[in-house]
């Protein structure tokens, strides 16, 4: 059984086939598939999809980095309500993280409102999806002085980027995704070498980052089978051996899913 730790299923670009990409994931051997919130607007599309399909849809609750606008200051105290009802629906807080990647304007409110968001983890004891993007010293500055639990969102790092982190955060996976599967990236090479195959969960960002050989295309959570493929080939197992293990690493991360 598959776990897809990262889709946005409830983005429009699925409103056309959303049931058919959920059967088609089903078919391909995908048991669980996690969903992690943009802003304000996607927190009611995503809980009402989630209510849809218990067991198999699990949603969490946060605001992207890229997102903060500016309403945020008002915006994260009304995702931290939700939390306060101690029947959430929520696994974890996500995503939310750093992008300094296209644009810089809110570099210090990034990092606040970052601030804020891993103290609701810990708070609330959920484990965290991280975004970081151009960010990596700013990123573990904030999260150096918690002992947080979570997953570093579509790694596509370096060798040494990638020891820092595991090395750094114990409780933390590498999100594995498409990017593993282009053949201009070094990604394999670096899993290969420096992170241990109980470090590591699958996910697409669905609809973003298709694999190979849908690159380009929209990406969907059955497509997720090519990232265990190669991820089977790098770390020699089978990809039924690849599924199960990065189910177990995924389900010791997000406790509330079992
Ligand atoms: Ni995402």
């Amino acid at each position: 059984m598959i776990t897809d730790t990262h889709s946005h299923l409830y983005d429009e670009q699925f409103d056309a086939d959303r049931d058919d990409v959920l059967e088609r994931a089903r078919a391909a051997g995908i048991g669980r598939i996690f969903l992690p919130n943009i802003n304000a607007e996607t927190i009611e599309p995503m809980l009402a999809l989630a209510r849809q399909h218990p067991g198999f849809l699990y949603p969490m609750i946060g605001l992207h980095p890229e997102d903060l606008g500016t309403t945020w200051r008002d915006v994260l105290p009304r995702m931290e309500a939700l939390l306060q009802d101690e029947h959430h629906p929520f696994i974890a807080v996500g995503e939310v993280g750093l992008d300094y990647y296209w644009d810089r304007s809110q570099y210090e409110e990034q990092q606040e409102a970052l601030a804020i968001q891993v103290e609701w983890a810990q708070k609330y004891g959920l484990p965290l999806m991280i975004h970081s993007r151009s960010a990596h010293r700013e990123l573990v500055n904030v999260l150096k002085n918690c002992q947080p639990r979570g997953v570093f969102h579509c790694f596509s790092g370096s060798a040494e980027v990638a020891e820092e982190l595991l090395a750094t955060f114990p409780d933390f996976m590498l999100g594995i995704g498409g990017v593993v599967t282009y053949k201009n990236s070094k990604l394999s090479e670096v899993l290969r070498r420096v992170v241990p195959i109980d470090r590591i969960v699958v996910e697409t960002d669905s609809p973003y980052l298709s694999p190979v050989p849908y690159r380009g295309k929209r990406n969907e959570t059955a497509y997720i089978i090519e990232v265990i493929r190669k991820l089977a080939e790098v770390y020699d197992v089978t990809p039924e051996e690849m599924a199960a293990k990065t189910t177990a690493n995924a389900l010791k991360t997000f406790p509330k899913c079992q």
